[in-house]
């Protein structure tokens, strides 16, 4: 396909601001018929009958749709002082209330949540630690990656030797890696659209990651997707955001710590009736 025409794109544009809070710009325009060749919609009518089924309410064409215009990108330990923070942060909690429990927001294909899980086995000296982490994406493919959980050395570039041999064990094709059990066992898989007026999985959380999501979700949602993750987490909980994003109106709730880390602020509580989603 080599264009896409005004009335398909602004189509499209409706469609990913109603399915998944993401603006669209005129800039995308040439991206999405970018990514629809390469994903195989070779021509206009196949792209048209892809806006039908999204908009008839197939999830799967949804889902795509919503992959035409984000990427899955992530590898493990990305970001590696954010592990070590969630860790220590958890092991803080656990001396506190006994539990703790981390929510990965845009899990992607699992790198990240796994990595938490690596971290937090480490930091707690144990396969069986009291922690949970949900892990979550609007994606179901990537979500069946996460499951899969078995990766390549691309995914794997930023882990270790020593990591390797302990949380991974050898697939069956060559360079390619299984999460070992006890971190899967960590980890629970659930598929949650953040714009969604109600999240099936509720907190409060001690640690959320949300890198590399808000990025793609148009201002108001962004800011009221920020606004329920203040309310799902403790009182000075953290927040983990990609160190190039922002939290704008949001960010007075949060005392900042470097490297697109927040802390609830612990007296400032947002009040329920500014938490509702919008609808
Ligand atoms: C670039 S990946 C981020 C992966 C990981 N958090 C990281 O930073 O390495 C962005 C993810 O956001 C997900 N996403 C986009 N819109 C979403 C929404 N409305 N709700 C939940 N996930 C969404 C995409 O499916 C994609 O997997």
């Amino acid at each position: 396909m080599t264009t896409i025409s005004t009335e398909q794109f602004e189509r499209a544009r409706q469609l990913a601001l109603r399915l998944a809070g993401i603006e669209l710009f005129e800039r995308h325009r040439e991206i999405l018929a970018r990514r629809s060749r390469r994903m195989g919609i070779e021509n206009c009518s196949a792209f048209e009958a892809l806006l039908e089924a999204a908009d008839q309410g197939d999830e799967r064409a949804g889902t795509r749709l919503v992959g035409l215009v984000t990427t899955n990108f992530t590898h493990f330990f990305r970001h590696p002082r954010h592990f070590t923070a969630a860790a220590e942060h958890a092991v803080t909690a656990v001396s506190e209330r006994g539990r703790a429990s981390i929510w990965s927001t845009a899990s992607s294909t699992g790198e990240e949540p796994y990595s938490a899980a690596i971290a937090i086995i480490e930091a707690f000296g144990t396969e069986d630690p009291p922690v949970t982490i949900l892990a979550s994406d609007i994606d179901h493919a990537a979500l069946d990656v996460a499951r899969r959980a078995e990766y390549d050395g691309a995914a794997l570039s930023t882990v270790d030797e020593g990591r390797l041999q302990m949380h991974f064990r050898p697939a069956s094709s060559r360079s390619r890696w299984i999460v070992a059990d006890a971190v899967r066992h960590l980890v629970k898989l659930r598929h949650v659209n953040l714009v969604d007026p109600e999240w099936s999985e509720k907190g409060p959380y001690d640690v959320i990651f949300c890198r590399n999501v808000l990025m793609y979700l148009e201002a108001g949602h962004r800011e009221n997707v920020a606004e329920r993750m203040a309310s799902q987490l403790v009182p000075g909980g953290l927040l983990i955001l990609d160190p190039a994003e922002h939290l704008g109106r949001v960010e007075p709730l949060f005392s900042h710590r470097g490297g697109g880390m927040f802390a609830l602020r612990p007296a400032v509580r947002p009040p329920s009736v500014s938490l509702r989603a919008r609808s």
